[in-house]
Parts: structure tokens; sequence; C-alpha cells
């Protein structure tokens, strides 16, 4: 670590520099510049972000410096009250009761590599693959020092920060309010994209032209939601998919959270991200820290695909860890769609070997495997195998199919309780509630309660239970799931002084256990799932690689939830089924054909009772798992260029490239049939413009054509769309270099 004013040159293009002169700090990779600047008064304020500048002009930085109303200045972290009338970055309320506070800098210290957050995710990265800038402020009067912490990463436009309190006062503080960062831009003329929905309709993609005031999007469930993801992006006006400026914000945070947009009179845009001040506060004890979760920035020059693949190359290679971290994933079958609660041994037996036989390498046993649990209303918590559905135990079952030649996947729910479940029973206690209260939602919430993660006893309860399973049976793979968001959030275990306190100690005791399991059991693949895409947010994936994107299945809702997904989360983390048609959820009839397709732009696997498929259809499942098998690399370790949006039109349309660039693979999908049209080539993207390409076309997992055609021509006039009748059509294509 290296103290003072001081600055290190890793290489040319990675730097950090600290210009004593004007007391500029100048953030840069070859990506993107961010500039701050430490004015006359103390003040940290914000200078610069976007494309790499070398220099600021003295005369801009003398303005800057000499700014005194504090409502125009662009403060890096903003206090409150004291003529500052935007969005504060923090609110801490004084022993005497009083908000107001003002930050002056005091040092900071620049260093290669990145530090974690206690207790909380974050990306990580080798000392030669990213620089870190700390910077402290202090108010003296409130009695706090906050560090505010920015790492690049080499090569790319990203900016990690986060921030920290310390109390180094003799009294107690009350922390209101804790952003993880905000920038404030000195203009307006952006468009807020974001990504929201519903549950089974995650991750729709909304734009809309910032106005004057407040836009935004929060979370106030506890999880970071289906309704709202924890992102937003800033967009130049003419940004498009592949031209223009964009700024990605996202958080890597898992509870409730607030992505804020405020336009002010003087046509200043303060963004600001960080955990909901709403029902939020925490209690500061003297010389006691709290840091905020990591927030990630990402500046792209050349649209939102790019934007996209930062982030992909960001949460694939600096925050999803372990074993699996750039493994292909196994395709799997999961019992879910297949039997709901009603199976026996023989069912699930049956299917694991039809799968088997298939090319399928993974068995999930999902719902209904334990206590009484014929019914969504009882026996969670009680984590003991039901020998009426499983007479030969968990392990045996788990052995059987081991036996196949098939690993064996298991679902759990370990944040619930049921009312009725021995569990409840003995310990009422410790599910979340208000003292005299009756649980409010619990009653429609799937008739389950949320265990109260700030409890030390319940988080050991938790990592005891499921390791007595996955110590005991040969599990490779847990669905870790969570049905409902949380309500009468209040815990027994604090005082009135610290309920504000409990959503947050939720998370946190939610990612101590999920780091305890996923350390004990490190070749446990583990997936995430909150009613399908709930939480699919980066502090999940920091514990567990991959998410069950929805609970909407169906091949033509997933193209607008997948596209909107992969906006920021990669292909790898995404899970995506072929599953029953008529579709459970919407009831469309579509083709075993669509259906591949779709899902194999993500974690391919299947959610069907594959026995009650004709040797037809069980001869196109061996085809697709087959031909999944073959572009797997490429669609998991790829990257991704999405080529139509199934927003914008009929047609949706993505290509992954493989790391090496030898391969390229491209779905095509139609919605709806129409009269008479003439449908305009696929244009390509992420092509070599001088290689030749073998092009493949598949139609039912046979390839229909093939050519030799030039990169040059794929980009400029693109692929011939085949015909394609009736509606919910798609094709495949793969691509191979035949020269180079
Ligand atoms: C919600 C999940 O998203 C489904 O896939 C399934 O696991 C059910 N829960 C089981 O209750």
């Amino acid at each position: 670590m290296n103290g003072g004013d001081s600055c290190i040159k890793m290489e040319a293009i990675m730097r950090i520099e600290f210009d004593k002169k004007y007391k500029v700090f100048h953030l840069a990779t070859t990506e993107m510049s961010y500039y701050m600047q430490i004015t006359k008064r103390g003040f940290l304020s914000h200078v610069y972000f976007g494309k790499v500048i070398e220099t600021i002009p003295e005369e801009i930085l003398e303005a800057n410096n000499n700014l005194i109303n504090p409502d125009v200045i662009r403060h890096e972290y903003s206090g409150s009250g004291l003529g500052d009338y935007r969005t504060p970055s923090y609110k801490i309320r004084l022993e005497s009761g009083h908000t107001t506070s003002e930050l002056i800098y005091v040092t900071h210290r620049i260093y290669k590599g990145k530090v974690g957050i206690e207790g909380l995710p974050s990306t990580y990265c080798h000392e030669d693959g990213a620089m870190t800038l700390e910077i402290d402020l202090e108010d003296k009067v409130g009695g706090f020092v906050v560090t505010l912490f920015y790492t690049i990463f080499d090569g790319q436009g990203v900016i990690s920060r986060h921030t920290r309190f310390h109390n180094t006062s003799p009294k107690p503080l009350t922390i209101l309010s804790a952003l993880s960062a905000s920038v404030d831009f000195s203009s307006s003329a952006y468009d807020l994209l974001q990504l929201s929905g519903a549950w089974s309709r995650e991750k729709h993609v909304y734009r809309r032209k910032l106005v004057p005031g407040f836009q935004g999007v929060e979370s106030k469930r506890g999880i970071s939601s289906h309704q709202q993801n924890p992102f937003i992006a800033l967009l130049a006006p003419d940004t498009t998919e592949y031209v223009g400026e964009v700024y990605g914000f996202s958080l890597v945070y898992s509870g409730n959270f607030l992505a804020n947009v405020e336009v002010d009179s003087n046509d200043l845009t303060r963004v600001s991200i960080g955990i909901n001040p709403s029902d939020f506060s925490w209690c500061l004890k003297p010389s006691e820290y709290f840091n905020t979760p990591e927030a990630i920035m990402v500046y792209s020059a050349c649209g939102l695909s790019k934007m996209s693949r930062m982030y992909h190359k960001l949460f694939r290679e600096n925050l999803i860890r372990g074993h699996f971290k750039e493994k292909e994933r196994p395709i799997l079958i999961n019992n879910w769609e297949a039997t709901y609660f009603d199976f026996k041994e023989e069912k699930i037996l049956e299917i694991a070997k039809a799968a088997q036989k298939l090319g399928i390498e993974l068995f999930v046993l999902d719902d209904g495997w334990f206590g009484k649990r014929d019914s969504d209303n009882c026996s969670l918590g009680d984590w003991v195998v039901d020998h009426a559905k499983l007479p030969s135990g968990m392990k045996d079952l788990a052995e059987r199919i081991n036996g196949m030649g098939m690993d064996f996947g298991l679902w759990f729910e370990p944040e619930m309780v049921s009312q009725d479940s021995d569990l409840y029973r003995a310990h009422p206690e410790w599910c979340l509630q208000v003292p005299s209260r009756t649980p409010g939602s619990y009653f429609y919430q799937r008739t389950q309660m949320v265990l109260d993660l700030s409890k030390p006893a319940v988080r050991d309860y938790i990592v005891k239970s499921m390791t007595d399973i996955l110590e005991s049976t040969p599990i490779s793979y847990v669905k870790w799931d969570m049905n409902r968001p949380l309500s009468d959030i209040g815990s027994n275990e604090y005082g009135s002084d610290q309920q504000q306190e409990i959503a947050h100690r939720y998370v946190l005791g939610l990612y101590e256990v999920m780091e305890r399991i996923t350390t004990a059991f490190p070749m446990v693949l583990f997936e995430s799932c909150s009613s399908g895409g709930g939480r699919y947010d980066p502090g999940m994936l920091y514990y567990m690689p991959q998410t069950w994107t929805s609970d909407d299945s169906d091949a033509i809702e997933r193209l607008k939830i997948q596209y909107g997904t992969s906006l920021i989360y990669p292909a790898i983390s995404m899970g995506a089924h072929v599953a029953n048609s008529p579709n459970h959820q919407v009831g469309r009839r579509t083709s075993l054909d669509i259906r591949g397709h779709v899902a194999m732009a993500g974690n391919y696997g299947y959610e069907v009772d594959i026995t009650k498929f004709s040797n037809e259809e069980k001869s196109l499942v061996q085809k697709q798992v087959t031909f999944y098998k073959s572009i797997r690399k490429t669609v998991q370790l790829g990257e991704q260029f999405r080529l139509k949006s199934p927003f914008e039109s009929n047609e949706c349309g993505w290509l992954y490239r493989s790391q090496d660039q030898q391969e390229v693979v491209v779905t095509y999908t139609r919605v709806l049939a129409e009269a008479y049209k003439r449908y305009q080539p696929l244009k390509l993207m992420g092509v070599k413009h001088s290689g030749k390409y073998r092009v493949q076309l598949f139609e039912n997992q046979e390839v229909v054509s093939e050519s030799i055609i030039g990169g040059d021509f794929l980009t400029q006039v693109g692929l011939t769309i085949p015909e394609l009748e009736g509606d919910f059509v798609s094709c495949m294509w793969q691509l191979k270099v035949i020269n180079d």
C-alpha cells in the first residue's frame, strides 16, 4: 500500500494519478477516465466520467475550485442540510438529533489490487489486474470518517465503489442512509434504462427520457425482487446496441436497494445507488465501522452491447468464485413441472433413466421430498426425507441415479419455515415477526414464514440441517430457492433501537450462511432461485454461480426475459429449460424446436416428464442435447452480441462467439406469422470481417443447408432468414472459421 499524495503507474494504460497542483485524481484504463478534484474548501468534487481524456483544462479546474454554492458543486459523496438540496449520499443522526453534515478531504491511499468488503460479497482481482484508491473524508463536527473506495480493472471501463463509515467520536451515531456511490453528471440529456417486471415477467427492458425530479427503481421487499433489478443505466439519447455512450450502475446486494436519478433545476443529474434508506438505520457505536455494498459502474462508448460484455466479463472473472467459476455446466432435468409434489421414487427413477439415455447429465429433485410436503402449505424447515415418497431414502436414490451415469441434485428452501412444521412448533420465535402483530402476508405468501437470519441460532440450524444431508448423500448440485419476499420485519434478537437494521442484518445473515455452506461443499454446484428471478443479482452470484432465470418457462415469454437479463448477467449464470407444451404458465403451444433454441441461450436443461415423450420427441431431445454440448463452451464461456430486440419487433436474434473467435452460434426467432412479409437478413456482429465461415443452418436439429460465407458479407448484409411457417418459429446457425 502506498500512502499520501502519490501516483502508481502500473503501465501506461491502467493508472491512478494524483496531480498535486490542482489536487486532481485521475483513474484511467483504456476504456475510460474518471476525474475528481479536492476543492479549495476541501470538498471532493466530481469532474468527469467518460471516454479517456488525458488532461482537464486548467480553467475548468480553476472554475471548479472556486464554486461556493453547495447546490451546484458536483459532489462525489454529498452530505445534507448545508445547502446542497439534492439527494444526499448519506445521512447520520448525531446524539444531539442533528443530521447536517459535510465531508472534508483528509488523506488518500493508492495501491495495486483490490480489497474485499467484510461480510459482503464483492468483486476480487489479483494485484496486477486492478488498482484501488481510498479517500478519507471527515466530518469533524459529527465525529466520523467516511472512506470512499474506487477500484479500476485493467482494460475495462469499470469502476467499483463502496463506502466505509467509521465512528471516531465517543458517542453513538445513527446512520439513516448510507449509499454505495453517487455520480453528479453535468447535464440531464440522457435516457434512463431499467430492468423491471413481476413474478414470471422479470427484467423487461424499459427506457425513458430523464425529466426534472426523481426517477429510478427500488426494492422494499427484503430481496432484490422480481419487480426491479438493482441496475440502471444512463444512455445518451441516440445510443443503440452498438453506438453511443452508456453508464451502467449495478449493486452487488440482494436486499432492499435504491437506484435513483435526480435532475435538478440547474440541469445537473445525480445518480445514487445503494441500500434503500427506507426503513433502514444502523447504530454505529464509538470506534465501529459500517461498510456499504459494492456498486459497479461501467462506461461504454460503444452502446449497450459493449456495456453488457464488460459486466459479463467482470461477473464471470471477478465475481463468481469457486470450482464452477469458468466451467461448463451440466445439462439437467428437473422434475418440478413434470410432477410437482406428486411423485414417488419409481417415477423419479423412470424420468432419470429416460433422461440419461438421451445424454442429460444431471437429475434434480425439486420441492416435495421432505417432511409431509404434498402441497406448499407445510414442512418447510423439516429437512428430513419423506419415506412415504422415497422409501429407500435420499442416499439410495442418489446412488441409483449416479449408478445410471448421472449426477444428482436436490432442492432446498433454507430461509423459510411453514407454520405446519416441527421446526415452527419447536421455535416459533425463529421467524421474522413484530410483537403483538399477526403476520401480515403469511396467508397468501405460500403459507410460509421467513426465518430470522439475523439470529445466530437460526443460521446454525440452516447450516447444520443442510450439512447433514449434503454429507450423507452424493449430491453434486443444490437449487437454493426462496419463494416469498420479506414482511413483518422485526427480530426479538435486537432492541427497539435496532429494528430498522433487521432487513440488512437478514441479508448479512444470508451471506454468512451461504459462505459457510459453499465453502464446506466446494464441489457442489449451487443455483440460486427466488420463485425464478426474484433475487437474480450480483450479490447472489458471488456465492452461487448460476440462477433460475424465471418461473415462466414459455419460450416466447422467455425471449424478453432472457434478452433483458442478458443486459448485465452472463449466459453461464442464466438457467433456461425446455418445458411443457402447452406451457404451464401461459398455456401456449410451441414446438420442441423453438423451446430448445431459446433455452440454448443459457444454462440448458429440461423440466418435463420425458417418459411421456413420443419416440420422435425423444430423438429430437437427444439431438438437442448433442448439439448443445457442441456449442456449450461458446454459449457459456464466449461473448454475447444481441442482434434483434424482442421489445422492438416480432423477431429476436442473438449471437455467441467463442473465446478463440473460431465459432459463432446464432439464434433467430419470430413470434407471429405475418402475411406477405419479406424478412430482412439478420446482420451479424462480432464476426471477423476478413474471415470466411462454414455456415450450417439448423432446423429441428438437422442441418438443412451449408455454405461458405465471408465475415464482411455477414456483417454488411447478413444471414438469409429461411422460410419458416406459422407462429413461434426459430432456427439456429453454427458458424466455424475456415481460414484465419
Ligand atoms: C419456485 C421455483 O422457481 C420453481 O422452479 C420450483 O422450484 C418451485 N419454487 C418449488 O416450490
